[in-house]
């Protein structure tokens, strides 16, 4: 399919199409199973994650041949170019290497305008994420809308925090830096519940298309939110940074949600940073001690 055709969208059919590739490939290695190797403390990467960043980076230079390609397994190629891909091939590693079936390939597409320095963002403007074990296929051009299965998607309408399904996700490496558990603790306890499903680009999706109503994640990379993030805008939804600053692909914290929440997130995060109406819950060692007067019979 040529550029302009599908709709008037110039990125997205042949992103698609590489993105169900790969996709394919992974099937394929999930359904033999594969070895896992370490890239760090739990950072795990297989011959899964190589070979799909390989094919990836392969057809993009063959279908888009000025575009730069920046990937999670190491690629970086003509990154001086106006237009970057940031890749995922695999977002969900840890989930495939247990053969637990949550993981999805991720392709988000920046317009780096000519004068931007190198740690100022461009406009994302492609966004494609498969998810091959489902065979659903998210995808968002800017300006034009997003669609899930080739069927417009959007945003949920809750209103409340109190009555959302959110999802968050914990980094692989610095875990011990990390005060995510103190903010799940804390959603968990103001929801109906957050899910940690394990891979951040899927989850952003689901955001986009209604099953989530909020995500947020301390510690993401480019390649994880990039095509996530354009899904939720293009959807109807709001992404920030914790601040209610602007989404910047480089901060390393994301903050999703289906706009009408979004206020009522920032307000958490802002009191939670603060350690302003904490929800306390006992600690293992209260807990144990309530737990064996219970058993004495006091
Ligand atoms: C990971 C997943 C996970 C998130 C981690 C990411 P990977 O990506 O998106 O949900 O919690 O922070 O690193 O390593 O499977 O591509
Ligand atoms: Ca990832
Ligand atoms: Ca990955």
């Amino acid at each position: 399919m040529s550029a302009g055709e599908a709709g008037g969208l110039v990125w997205v059919p042949q992103a698609a199409v590489i993105a169900r590739e790969a996709g394919a490939r992974l099937r394929e290695f999930f359904a033999r199973g594969v070895e896992t190797e370490y890239k760090g403390d739990v950072d795990l990467v297989t011959v899964a994650d190589r070979t799909c960043e390989a094919l990836i980076k392969g057809r993009l230079a063959e279908v888009f041949p000025e575009h730069g390609v920046y990937g999670e397994e190491g690629t970086r190629e003509r990154m001086e170019g106006e237009f970057r891909w940031y890749v995922d091939p695999l977002d969900g590693t840890t989930n495939f290497a247990h053969g637990f079936p949550q993981f999805c390939v991720s392709l988000g597409l920046e317009q780096r305008k000519a004068g931007l320095r190198a740690d100022e963002d461009g406009t994302i403007v492609a966004g494609v994420i498969y998810d091959p074990m489902r065979d659903e296929l998210f995808t968002a051009e800017r300006g034009k809308g997003a669609t899930l299965n080739g069927k417009a998607m959007e945003v949920s309408k809750i209103g409340l925090l109190a009555e959302s399904l959110v999802a968050t996700g914990f980094p692989s490496h610095k875990r011990h830096d990390n005060p995510n558990i103190h903010f799940y603790h804390e959603f968990t306890l103001r929801s109906h519940g957050v899910r940690r499903a394990g891979s951040a680009a899927l989850d952003l999706a689901y955001v986009a298309c209604g099953r989530l109503d909020a995500f947020w994640e301390f510690n993401l990379n480019p390649w994880d939110t990039a095509a996530g993030a354009l899904l939720v805008e293009e959807a109807g939804g709001r992404i920030s940074g914790f601040s209610d600053g602007p989404f910047e692909l480089n901060s390393r914290e994301v903050l999703a949600s289906n706009g009408r929440i979004h206020g009522e997130l920032v307000g958490l995060f802002k009191d939670m940073f603060a350690g302003r109406n904490l929800e306390p819950i006992p600690t293992p060692k209260e807990f144990a001690e309530r737990r064996a007067e219970r058993a004495a019979g006091r």
